[in-house]
């Protein structure tokens, strides 16, 4: 449809016609052939206002999809389209490592393909859009959606929410084919809540926010996302759905974003409970004046705007506003001319985990393992006699949380992948349950003899072994919403297995299935070697197969610091300067430190192994001074000085001096990912720009100060690589 005819499409609508489109009812309120159905509607939605819902989430499949549209466009008054939306987090059929672990491949292109993967096969299945990316920033591994986000630094996480976008959305139009529009969520702030518990208040200082927690949200806008999602939380003691001046000053006037605002599930009417709300009249009052288009979940607009306008409580402006933006995003999309968009059930089902998206898959999940430590046993030789033990040697249901759509019976196990390698001699054993089962704790009754064989059987295995593979981790609920835990060490039984495992063999590496940084010291200690490999999806065992016996070299970077216990927590590289600064191991006691724990995690951001080394040459400036139309060029060489090829990961970090404010003690500002043979030698050069040193100064104003800066170029967030250069007046 031509735009303009929006406007009159618009003005032809009754009022009810459109509040009806800024509600978004689940799919679960639809049978399969697309009627409505009553007893799922525990908001309590009349049939009326579930009829004229402008979108529906939740709901996959051609042909339910088709029927759902159908039946809605023959009632709705003007015939507009439903728009179909879901979470397709990390993939839809073919599940790709989770969002923390793509972090770890520091590899936008690959991230980008991922996503137009997921898009491709949800876009056959009907979908139109993806609440995805994730783009909030996460320091606190305590909080179990740490997993849906790509980490703990603000560069990181736009390059990859950006390329998300793109991945998702292409560059050519919503309207292509096997395009899906994004939703960047969660809108602002999400990331950090108090005490890492889930939808607890957020306490971000106005300078923070903008200098850490927005700049990843708009890297997304401004690739041209069509949705942002408000968050649960609290800004500045202001839930996000009812906050005017992030909704409406800071995204729409400052980032320029002109698209579709949602809430998140229910959050419209939680603002009552907020206590920011009497009722849900006022409710639907502030979320409507704060800019939000769509209330997803609650009856709060369906049920409480009308009146409101008949009143003249309410402008009717602002419902046009939204309703016009909400039928752009379906123009976007070409509903109008095609409602049923891509639903096509023979493609769906051609796609769905097809080779070349499984190959994009098992290529990501490789690329995100990250070698934590490594005392020459691995790679494994394909001869050696192996035991492979533990919970998530044949677990299947290594995906993460937000993988609704994937069928266990179609993604490779551990077990599998090693299997499928056709390595010499393995045997395998469970050894113990992923966690202890409820009310055995304290270690009474039959399961506890259970328990006692399995690991018995475990111990005799690792006895007869060379080496020993072991999988631990946390079960895939353990991480995403509603899931933070205050304890992020592993369960009990699965500590005793180590404990067994370790005391009979001592080449024992241990495999950490995980959908956030566990405190993991003791299995550090232990172990030989270490290999985190997060929630890895459906190619998880072949992949894990691949890097074991060395066909892939390990090249994950963290994402996120393992932090050395749960009290560091939250702990990240990106901190900032304080007036008594430590140096590590220091006795001194008047300083910024702990009496029991160190301050340094005990993995860092950016920090991973590899099977060879590589050396990384002096930082060179090809100045030392720059002016602010300047770009200075800086470069180091890099080596593979060991004997099988790898992927480095170059990270340039930038550090102020001085300045009005203090500033975090480095920020990432550039990194590439080169593949090396061995011997071989390439010069990796960055472009430092003024725009990479601006902050917000003392009078908030986003600016560069002249002085003083270093950088840093080398592999890990510790490199001490540097040179110094000033920046002129
Ligand atoms: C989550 C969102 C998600 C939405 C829809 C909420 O509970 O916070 O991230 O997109 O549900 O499923």
């Amino acid at each position: 449809m031509e735009s303009d005819k929006l406007s009159t499409l618009l003005k032809d609508m009754s009022l009810e016609e459109k509040i009806g489109q800024m509600l978004q009812v689940s799919g679960v309120f639809y049978t399969e052939d697309g009627v409505l159905t009553g007893p799922a509607n525990t908001v309590g939605y009349t049939e009326e206002e579930i009829r004229l819902a402008g979108s529906v989430l939740g709901a996959v499949g051609t042909e339910q999809l088709r029927q759902i549209q159908t039946r809605y466009m023959e009632r709705q008054p003007h015939h507009i389209p439903l728009i179909f939306m879901a979470d397709v987090i990390n993939g839809f059929r073919t599940v790709f490592p989770i969002p923390l672990a793509q972090g770890c491949t520091f590899d936008p292109e690959l991230v980008e393909e991922g996503a137009a993967a997921a898009a491709r096969e949800s876009a056959a299945a009907g979908l139109h859009l993806t609440f995805s990316p994730m783009a909030d920033l996460v320091r606190d591994a305590r909080w179990g959606r740490v997993m849906e986000s790509t980490g703990e630094d603000a560069w990181l996480n736009g390059r990859l929410a950006k390329a998300m976008v793109e991945g998702y959305q292409g560059r050519g139009g919503l309207r292509k084919k096997g395009r899906i529009a994004a939703c960047v969520k969660h809108f602002a702030g999400y990331g950090a809540p108090t005490a890492g518990r889930d939808y607890n208040s957020v306490e971000l200082s106005e300078r923070t926010l903008r200098d850490d927690y927005l700049p990843a949200y708009r890297e997304a806008v401004g690739a041209g996302a069509a949705m942002v999602m408000t968050s649960f939380n609290t800004l500045d003691r202001v839930p996000s759905s009812a906050n005017r001046r992030l909704m409406r000053d800071i995204l729409r006037g400052e980032m320029g974003f002109d698209g579709v605002v949602i809430s998140d599930w229910a959050a419209i009417e939680e603002l009552c409970s907020h206590g920011v709300a009497q009722d849900k009249e006022q409710a639907a009052r502030l979320a409507l004046d704060a800019g939000v288009d769509i209330d997803m979940m609650t009856n709060c607009y369906c049920r409480h705007l009308k009146k409101q306008v008949e009143s003249g409580a309410v402008s009717e402006a602002l419902i046009d506003e939204a309703v016009l933006r909400i039928l752009r995003l379906k123009n976007e999309l070409g509903l109008f001319e095609n409602p049923y968009k891509d639903a096509d059930a023979a493609e769906e089902q051609a796609l769905a985990l097809c080779s070349a998206h499984r190959q994009t898959a098992r290529r990501m999940a490789a690329e995100s393992f990250v070698l934590l430590k490594n005392d020459g046993i691995l790679p494994l030789a394909a001869e050696c006699r192996l035991a492979v033990i533990g919970p998530h040697a044949a677990n299947p249901e290594i995906y993460g949380a937000w993988s609704m759509h994937a069928a266990p019976a179609e993604t490779v196990t551990m077990e599998a992948g090693i299997k499928n390698r056709g390595c010499g001699q393995v045997c395998f054993a469970q050894g113990c349950a992923l966690q202890e089962a409820l009310g055995d704790q304290d270690g009474q009754g039959e399961s506890t003899e259970a328990a006692e064989r399995l690991l018995q059987e475990a111990v005799e295995l690792a006895k007869k072994a060379d080496k020993v593979v072991l999988a631990l981790g946390e079960h895939r609920l353990h991480s995403g919403e509603a899931a933070s835990r205050a304890d992020i060490t592993l369960p009990a039984c699965q500590m005793e297995l180590l404990r067994r495992v370790c005391a009979v063999n001592k080449n024992v590496v241990a495999v950490i299935f995980s959908g956030r940084p566990l405190d993991i010291q003791e299995i550090s200690e232990r172990a030989a070697a270490v290999l985190a490999v997060w929630m890895p999806g459906t190619e998880g065992g072949n992949a894990i197969a691949d890097v074991l016996f060395g066909d892939v070299n390990p090249s994950g970077r963290l994402s996120m610091s393992f932090p050395y216990s749960v009290g560091q927590v939250p702990v990240f590289y990106g901190q900032f300067r304080t007036g008594r600064p430590c140096t590590e191991g220091t006795q001194e006691k008047y300083v910024s430190r702990y009496l029991d724990i160190p301050n340094r995690p005990l993995y860092p951001f950016g920090y991973g192994l590899s099977y060879t080394t590589f050396a990384i040459g002096p930082v060179q400036a090809d100045a030392q001074r720059m002016r602010k139309s300047d770009r200075l060029r800086v470069s180091v060489t890099v080596k593979n000085t060991g004997s099988v090829g790898g992927s480095e990961v170059v990270q340039m970090y930038l550090a102020d001096v001085s300045a009005s404010v203090a500033r975090p003690v480095r920020e990432l500002r550039g990194f590439q990912k080169i593949y090396l043979e061995p011997g071989e030698e390439r010069e990796v050069s960055f472009e430092i720009t003024e725009e990479l040193l601006r902050f917000h100064d003392i009078h908030m104003n986003y600016v560069s100060e002249p002085g003083e800066f270093r950088v840093y170029v080398g592999n890990s967030s510790e490199t001490k690589n540097e040179a110094v250069f000033w920046l002129e007046e």
